[in-house]
């Protein structure tokens, strides 16, 4: 099977854009939007408007068709590629944001709110109260209700909004409104994102009329029918074909969330395989045959983009604490990592909690960052620099424990993944080997399931790990392996993270932070370290 196929993602701080090549096997053609920057009048930081108020995340969803638009136009005035060739396009997007339409098609609400979006706390909670408590929700939808889903953005817009939410007739999620303005009106989910509203269950592969109706007995009206992940949707709208010179029979995959393309982009197509994505938000998924329904709702109970499963964690807090040192020590990747091979593991029995603004996972939308163990004149560069990296990887280690799969190596994406000491830390903490996939993961992985579509809808089916693999490129010298030394420190200082955030929520915990303290201090004097 020959031809160009592009993945576009849609992500909270970018618009990234990947063109593969099935012959020559490879991206021949990568770009990308930042919205800060490229896109200034929006007056996005980290791509989410500003002075909205605590804890509010949203984004102009007219930013995300201006920014796919500027790809388009980029593309089309590069020679060394001809966009007619595109047979198929895939949109990938940051999952659970809601995007509320009118009748005319204009938006019901001027922004969408996203994943990291923690003002509907409330409403979780109503939400749980009215279906019978969270036993009964995970039973309904595989999930319990978090800030970070869909359901509780519809009831606070409802609450909150009534008109607009009454104005609204179709909610999508962020890549069904990108593939609705492609497709000039088509409205469809798909499994695999429609699973992060916690109104649908990946169980039975349906809406929960109970949750459903806990929101509004009218709701379902408003939301577009569930059609196969690994099937097109239509073809693209010939004005835009015209606009961009693309061909008007190239078809629009029925795309996905960026998790459930991430794992195509990084070889997560067959069981065994973890990705830990390090991205805005930090998640960890594997491919499963059936769905994995975690009783403590912890893990997300989601579904792929293949017609299976893919329970995920989510980390809110990831690229946050890492952005703010290095900007605040005015560091590069490079000047971090020096900090960090000159300091010890374990930070002498420092540690952070680094629920910066709320927390999914654990669910703690209200929480504040811990600061343990720091003398008045420690929160130096050294010491806080260490702390950051430390905290995220134990805050992350802390919910992984719950996916069911024991990795014998990691696959690690997104743009931190570029960095040698978040590669070593997840090795040391998580005790397992860990190897970088270069690339845009969730962009491409995309491009190659739109190829995939493309080929079952046209006699040229492919298997979809054949179709990956070629595309699957290691980051070989980003390749890490646990370190004795640093495993018997996190060994102990995981239990201190775990002691003292089980304290902090008020459960039960054998250990005693302070003891774990002395005991990092310890194992420091007994084998000084030498070198570095
Ligand atoms: C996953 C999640 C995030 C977004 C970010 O459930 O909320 O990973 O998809 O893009």
């Amino acid at each position: 099977m020959e031809g160009l196929f592009a993945g576009l993602d849609i992500s909270t701080q970018s618009c990234k854009l990947v063109v593969i090549d099935t012959r020559e096997q490879a991206a021949v053609y990568v770009d990308a939007v930042n919205y800060d920057d490229d896109l200034p009048h929006y007056g996005t930081r980290d791509g989410t408007v500003q002075g909205l108020g605590p804890g509010v995340s949203e984004s102009d969803p007219l930013m995300w068709i201006e920014a796919v638009r500027l790809l388009f136009e980029r593309l089309a005035s590069d020679p060394q590629i001809d966009q007619r060739r595109i047979r198929a396009i895939a949109v990938s997007g940051q999952q659970h944001g809601l995007v509320a339409l009118d009748a005319g098609g204009n938006l019901a609400r001027p922004f969408a709110k996203l994943w990291n979006d923690f003002s509907t706390a409330e409403e979780c909670e109503l939400l749980t109260e009215r279906v019978g408590g969270a036993e009964r929700m995970i039973a309904e939808v595989g999930n319990t209700q978090r800030t970070g889903y869909t359901a509780p953005k519809i009831l606070h817009l409802k609450r909150h909004e009534p008109r607009a939410y009454t104005r609204a007739t179709t909610l999508f999620l962020v890549h069904n409104y990108v593939n609705w303005w492609l497709t000039d009106g088509v409205a469809v989910m798909e499994p695999g994102d429609t699973s992060g509203t916690a109104l649908w269950s990946p169980v039975t592969g349906a809406w929960s009329k109970e949750v459903l109706d806990a929101i509004d007995p009218g709701l379902a009206d408003k939301l577009p029918p569930v059609s196969p992940s690994d099937a097109s949707i239509g073809t693209i709208a010939p004005n835009l074909a015209e606009a961009y010179s693309l061909s008007l029979d190239c078809v629009i995959d029925a795309g996905s969330g960026d998790n459930m393309y991430g794992a195509i982009g990084t070889g997560n197509v067959a069981p065994g395989i973890v990705t830990v994505s390090l991205g805005t938000s930090g998640t960890a998924y594997t491919f499963l045959e059936e769905p994995y329904v975690d009783p403590e709702g912890e893990i997300a109970a989601f579904c792929d983009s293949t017609g299976h499963h893919l329970p995920l964690l989510c980390v809110s807090n990831m690229a946050n604490g890492y952005d703010a040192v290095v900007e605040r020590f005015g560091m590069d990747h490079e000047a971090f990592d020096a900090v960090i091979d000159a300091t010890e593991a374990g930070n002498g029995g420092r540690l952070l909690v680094p629920w910066y603004t709320g927390e999914r996972t654990p669910d703690l939308p209200h929480a504040a960052p811990l600061y343990f163990g720091f003398g008045i004149g420690e929160f130096t560069k050294a010491v806080l620099s260490r702390a950051v990296l430390e905290g995220h990887v134990l805050n992350l280690w802390s919910g992984f424990r719950r996916l069911p799969v024991q990795p014998a190596v990691i696959h690690l994406t997104g743009g931190l993944s570029r960095s040698a000491s978040w590669c070593q830390m997840i090795a040391d903490v998580f005790e397992v080997e860990t190897v970088p996939i270069e690339g845009e993961g969730a962009a491409l992985g995309a491009a190659i399931h739109a190829a995939w579509v493309w080929g079952k809808e046209h006699e040229h089916e492919v298997p979809l790990a054949e179709l990956a693999a070629p595309f699957l490129v290691l980051d070989a010298a980003r390749r890490r392996t646990p370190t004795a030394r640093n495993v018997e420190h996190y060994r102990i200082l995981r239990r201190l993270y775990q002691a003292l955030s089980d304290r902090v929520r008020g459960l039960p915990s054998d250990d005693d932070p302070f003891e774990l303290r002395a005991a990092l201090s310890e194992v420091a004097l007994r084998s000084p370290r030498t070198g570095a």
